[in-house]
């Protein structure tokens, strides 16, 4: 495994992270028993990944704890969350430290590395700063999470202005944030920021639906297409991104060139991959560790689709948009 400093935390963690969320949750989410997934989190551990990436929301903090107990809890990086909304109220101080303490007791831990809170739009961030972020400092000077985290909401706030904004206030050690090769906005909104104050990332959103389903993929072309974002003829393509794929470095498949741009982008720490798989995962990872995609592909990628925004940010399914 790659390792890399999470921003200035000082973490060093693995470049590929496991995400226990998204459509996949481990598995939990398509018919997987708790022991598979504690095995494929093992097996992620096994093949050198540090940081696993759960969430009270995606209902995986018991299997990480388990794993991570097996594992050996000292070697890795524990990233949790909290919402700060409940049936649409804004949850208190109280709350959000009451949903701290209920993560560890999942987690079967006594403090995690990174707390966030989960998934906040623009305008509920200042909320967070003013009413809860002074509680959980207060939490973390006890030892019950080491560094404070906050991540966006990709469909709900595709042009990043919560940690556009956010970013200035020198609140956050690390965020989480969509990014995938055809929604690049974060490289002059958000990398920049993150670099010069030595904010850890992770990002999100880098495979999600719109790479995993080439049938929703080709939609998502036909409709830039009509609306005149891409070129037309990149529509009608048998394989719209298939000039990614070919021999002398570059990507096997789509999936293996999402990771790759990913993994390469300057600003990037982690990224993290979700998976029900076993097959997936060791392939995924395979790819985050590979070469950067060769440089022609990338300026290929930034040049089509540098502009657009709010491209392939779907909410996991059985989620509604706000
Ligand atoms: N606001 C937030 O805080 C937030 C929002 C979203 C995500 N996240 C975090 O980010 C993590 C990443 O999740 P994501 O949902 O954004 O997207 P992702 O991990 O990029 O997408 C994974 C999807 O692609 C499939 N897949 C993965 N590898 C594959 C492969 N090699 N071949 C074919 N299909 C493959 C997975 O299904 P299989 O099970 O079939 O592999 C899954 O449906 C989450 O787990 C979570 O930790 C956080």
């Amino acid at each position: 495994m790659r390792r890399t400093m999470l921003g200035n935390t000082g973490l060093e963690v693995g470049v590929a992270g496991l995400g226990c969320g998204g459509s996949s949750r481990l598995g939990t989410a398509t018919g997987r028993s708790a022991a598979e997934s504690i095995a494929l989190v093992r097996r992620a551990i096994d093949l050198g990944v540090t940081l696993l990436d759960t969430a009270e929301a995606y209902g995986t903090e018991e299997i990480v704890g388990q794993a991570a107990a097996a594992a050996g809890r000292d070697s890795l990086v524990i990233s949790t969350k909290s919402r700060i909304r409940r049936e649409g109220r804004l949850l208190s101080a109280e709350d959000i430290v009451a949903n701290l303490e209920a993560s560890l007791r999942r987690l079967a831990t006594d403090r995690v590395e990174v707390f966030h809170f989960h998934g906040i739009p623009p305008a509920d961030y200042a909320h967070v700063r003013d009413n809860l972020v002074p509680a959980l400092l207060r939490e973390k000077e006890k030892g019950k999470l080491r560094h404070l985290g906050i991540t966006e909401t990709g469909p709900n706030d595709p042009r990043h202005e919560m940690l556009s904004a956010g970013l200035h206030d020198g609140i956050w050690e690390v965020v989480m944030l969509a990014f995938h090769m055809m929604n690049q906005n974060a490289r002059h909104s958000v990398f920049p920021l993150t670099l010069e104050k030595g904010v850890g990332t992770l990002l999100m959103f880098v495979v999600r639906r719109i790479f995993s389903d080439p049938d929703y993929l080709r939609e998502i072309f036909t409709t830039l297409a009509a609306e005149g974002r891409i070129p037309a003829d990149l529509a009608t393509a048998a394989e719209p991104l298939g000039f990614l794929v070919h021999e002398a470095g570059g990507a096997d498949d789509v999936i293996d060139a999402a990771y790759r741009y990913a993994a390469h982008t300057a600003g990037t720490d982690v990224v993290l991959f979700g998976t029900g798989s076993i097959a997936h995962l060791e392939r995924n990872i395979a790819s985050i560790l590979k070469p950067a995609l060769p440089a022609r592909d990338v300026a290929r990628l930034e040049d089509l689709f540098g502009a657009l925004e709010g491209v392939g940010l779907d909410l996991p399914r059985g989620f509604k948009k706000a």
